[in-house]
């Protein structure tokens, strides 16, 4: 439970608020490279309670400036892309990716008005087809290079838009025992009404392993973020699971399976979802460059108007967007399954000060080597490069734990279950038709 303050101290992202500031020290992905394209070359942008204009100029440099053109307030979005920036729809003030204004075609021959006129504007730089913002202070850190965004290979990307604050979308990666619920037994008893038996039932065996009744969970810090274990059905400590875990990368990104998913706050009240999915190429197979990489904006509803919630990615928006608009956490009742969310809300509390006493937050990146990778631990997972499951994590030990649990291990069986056996897991290559970037049961809302 945390007082009124606390919660807004968490959860609010505007200019000047504690999270807002925090937030701000890092690059958000705010769409697709490919979204941006010469049919479509700006797109209204809400970032950190902002409104932002995006546009790729002709000569291929990228904009991100406030919306509302200085002269008589027209919005840029409606402007003309040129070599040098964007040429306002009004009465064609031009302004570059720095917010300078350039042209002023009609003031009087010689005016120097031009020079006294600056617009906002945030860098903006590509990295495995997604267009990042920085809204901090300079100088600009650097984009990590998390695995399987500069990895080679293929990827897509998609986003949707939800009607809910960041942090209860990023609180769902601190709080395993929800894979066991949410998805295995809310998730199946939906899937038996509204699949096929052979569907429902390739589901249910899917969702098994990870789901099996939790009996242990353990977070462990990291210079990243956080590392997530649990211990489900008869495994041991000796499975993926347990050993391996998968991080969460500090303050808003989960990695799993094959995988990124980007909460980036739009506002208090609204978060952009945006998932990178990515796969090894198959042999032959051609090569991906970034300006091709799919983006796909997904809508929260289908053609009846009802909220998606046929595959793992949907079931956790729609626990996010059940929570309300803000979770009131002046009057929830955490239990010991919720040691990972207290102890993550104390790192943003405690990186949110950090920031206040004018320091750096953790998991900002500028000493790297531009070329390098930073290769994350994930479960079951077939990396580049290997022949085995685990790759360079093949023998990882389980670090020292910052915080734990013993569960019951207790959970409610439905009756599809009996004599289903679990499906085997791979994440990162198309062995089984199931784990890959195409697997359907992950992401892919399509593909049922
Ligand atoms: S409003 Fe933009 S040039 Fe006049
Ligand atoms: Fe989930």
């Amino acid at each position: 439970m945390l007082t009124q303050a606390q919660n807004e101290r968490l959860t609010q992202v505007g200019p000047g608020t504690p999270m807002g500031e925090l937030m701000r020290r890092y690059w958000h992905p705010i769409t697709g490279s490919s979204a941006l394209n010469d049919e479509t070359p700006t797109k209204e942008i809400r970032l950190l309670g902002e409104d932002l204009v995006l546009f790729r100029s002709t000569a291929g440099k990228l904009g991100l400036i406030e919306p509302s053109c200085p002269h008589r307030k027209a919005n840029l979005s409606y402007g003309v892309p040129e070599p040098e920036g964007i040429r306002c729809a009004y009465h064609g003030w031009l302004f570059d990716e720095e917010g300078n204004c350039v042209d002023q075609p009609s003031e009087p021959a010689g005016s120097r008005f031009k020079e006294k006129v600056k617009i906002k504007a945030y860098k903006v730089q590509e990295m495995g087809g997604l267009i990042f913002a920085y809204m901090g202070p300079e100088p600009a850190p650097l984009i990590p290079r998390w695995d399987v965004l500069a990895w080679e290979g293929k990827r897509d990307h998609w986003s949707m838009e939800l009607p809910c604050n960041w942090l209860q979308c990023q609180e769902n990666s601190l709080d395993p025992l929800h894979f066991q619920w949410l998805h295995r037994y809310w998730g199946g008893w939906t899937m038996n009404r509204i699949k096929p038996t052979e569907e429902r039932d390739a589901w249910n065996a899917a969702l098994s392993s990870r789901g099996a009744e939790h009996r242990k969970i353990a977070f462990e810090i990291t210079d990243y973020g956080v590392i997530k274990r649990r211990l489900v059905g008869d495994e041991t400590e000796e499975s993926d699971h347990w050993r391996v875990g998968h991080p969460i990368l500090f303050p808003n990104i989960l990695r799993v399976s094959h995988g990124l998913e980007f909460r980036v706050p739009i506002d208090d009240t609204t978060t952009l979802h945006l998932i990178t999915n990515y796969r090894q190429y198959n042999p032959g197979e051609t090569i991906q460059h970034d300006i091709d990489v799919p983006f796909e904006e997904r809508s929260l509803y289908d053609e009846n108007g009802k909220i998606v919630r046929d595959y793992v990615v949907a079931q956790d928006q729609v626990a996010w967007i059940i929570q309300g608009p803000i979770s009131d956490r002046t009057t929830e009742r955490l239990g010991v399954t919720d040691v990972g969310v207290i102890m993550f809300r104390r790192m943003l509390d405690e990186q949110a000060r950090v920031v206040e006493e004018g320091g750096e937050p953790m998991n900002v990146h500028r000493n790297d080597d531009e070329n390098g990778v930073i290769v994350l631990p994930c479960e079951f997972y077939m990396y580049p490069g290997y022949d085995e499951v685990g790759g360079p994590f093949k023998d990882t030990v389980a670090g020292e734990p910052t915080v734990e649990a013993i569960l019951s291990g207790e959970g409610v069986k439905l009756a599809e279950w009996e004599g289903l056996k679990a499906a085997p897991r791979v994440w990162g290559v198309d062995t089984s038709g199931l784990g890959s970037a195409d697997q359907p049961w992950y992401s892919d809302g399509k593909a049922h």
